[in-house]
């Protein structure tokens, strides 16, 4: 009896893989190139793969369509068999802090990925060119990581790439003219690009774009960066502080959409326009240690509380004065 028992469930369990045995080959593979004695435990090959830990499939077609995980325990390089998994549309290595090495060519492999996230992890090298044949792909995380070198020209012209996050690595050079053809498919993409060494002037291109969000944050960045501004244009993050802008923003018109604005630390000049209070969803501002001058704008239309602003949000600048600064003379 208990050996019929067994008998039924060992088959059950075999009548359940659902997994292709491709899929499994290719994970398997995936695995065993980690140095660790048992990495990612729950990868048993005598259960279905689709129930592996980080692995999901597709319910129709039961192809392995993403791959998710975090470790603290997996050291090595991202495997290269990793192409295999052919019908991979999602990847998200995440908080892997012993994942070195750079990022393996085979992955341009991958013609079905549609998300590619590594972020906090320690790979290093360059945010490869041929990640530009990755035609599908719509969001590109690469953030918190050790890259190096300069962000590749070809990156942005991919066809449906909607969302860039290369913040938080050691990434140098030029912001790439062809951002400016970054909206093809998408009308509001988003480019993160901050904690960088990026230098140099923001492309007059980006003007074109009608960001949803823009951080260039603590980086090198100089000249003027009053493209990324226009009464019109639908962005509601714009993030510049900590570089060595220097334009006049009297001449600055805003979008109504605003909804964080941070210019901090940066060598800004001229006043600040009354235009602004038609950013009516405004919550975060900060336009400290710059060289502004006259009266802050008093007359705000704002449809939500702020608490994202106070006085310091005008510190150390040239000559500013009103609420909630001292009254002007
Ligand atoms: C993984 O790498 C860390 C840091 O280099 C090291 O301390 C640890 O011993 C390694 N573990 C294995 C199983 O290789
Ligand atoms: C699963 O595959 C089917 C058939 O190819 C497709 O129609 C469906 O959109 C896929 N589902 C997901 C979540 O990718
Ligand atoms: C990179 O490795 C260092 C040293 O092992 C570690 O302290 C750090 O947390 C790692 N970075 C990430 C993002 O995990
Ligand atoms: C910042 O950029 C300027 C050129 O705009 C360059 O001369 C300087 O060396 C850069 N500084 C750093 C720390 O990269
Ligand atoms: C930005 O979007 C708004 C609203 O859709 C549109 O009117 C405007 O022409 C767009 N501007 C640019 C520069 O694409
Ligand atoms: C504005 O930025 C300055 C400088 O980084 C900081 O000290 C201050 O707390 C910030 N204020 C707000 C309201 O974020
Ligand atoms: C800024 O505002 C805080 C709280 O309202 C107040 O205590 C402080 O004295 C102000 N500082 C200056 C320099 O006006």
């Amino acid at each position: 009896m208990l050996i019929f028992l067994l008998f039924i469930s060992i088959h059950e369990l075999y009548a359940s893989e659902l997994c292709h045995p491709n899929d499994k080959s290719a994970l398997l593979a995936f695995k065993q190139s980690f140095s660790n004695p048992n990495p990612l435990p729950s990868w048993d090959p005598s259960f279905d793969c689709c129930d592996w830990y980080g692995v999901k499939c597709n319910e129709t077609t039961n192809y392995v369509i993403g791959l998710d995980f975090t470790s603290d325990y997996l050291n090595g390089s991202i495997p290269s068999s990793l192409s295999k998994i052919k019908h991979l549309q999602n990847l998200r290595l995440h908080k892997i802090p012993n994942l070195v090495g750079e990022i393996p060519s085979q992955i341009q492999e991958l013609s079905h990925l549609i998300s590619l996230e590594i972020s906090w992890t320690n790979i290093s090298g360059p945010v490869p060119d041929f990640l530009a044949n990755l035609k599908s792909l719509m969001f590109l995380d690469l953030s918190f990581n050790r890259l190096s070198g300069s962000i590749p020209p070809s990156l942005p012209i991919m066809p449906f790439l909607n969302i860039i996050d290369l913040s938080r690595n050691q990434l140098t050079g030029s912001i790439p003219e062809s951002f400016g053809q970054m909206a093809q498919a998408s009308k509001f993409p988003a480019l993160i690009l901050s904690h960088n060494w990026f230098s140099g002037n923001i492309p007059v291109s980006l003007g074109d774009i009608n960001f949803s969000r823009i951080d260039v944050s603590r980086n090198n960045l100089s000249g003027d960066a009053s493209v990324l501004f226009g009464k019109g244009k639908i962005t509601d993050m714009i993030l510049i502080s900590r570089n060595n802008f220097e334009f006049d923003f009297s001449k600055v018109s805003f979008m109504e959409s605003l909804i964080a604005l941070d210019i901090s630390h940066n060598k800004i000049y001229g006043r600040i326009p009354e235009q602004i209070t038609d950013a009516v969803y405004l919550q975060e501002l900060n336009m400290s240690y710059n060289r502004l001058c006259g009266k802050i704008p008093s007359d705000w239309k704002l449809r939500y509380k702020k608490d994202g602003w106070d006085n310091s949000s005008f510190f150390h600048n040239r000559c500013l004065c009103g609420i909630p600064l001292d009254p002007c003379k």
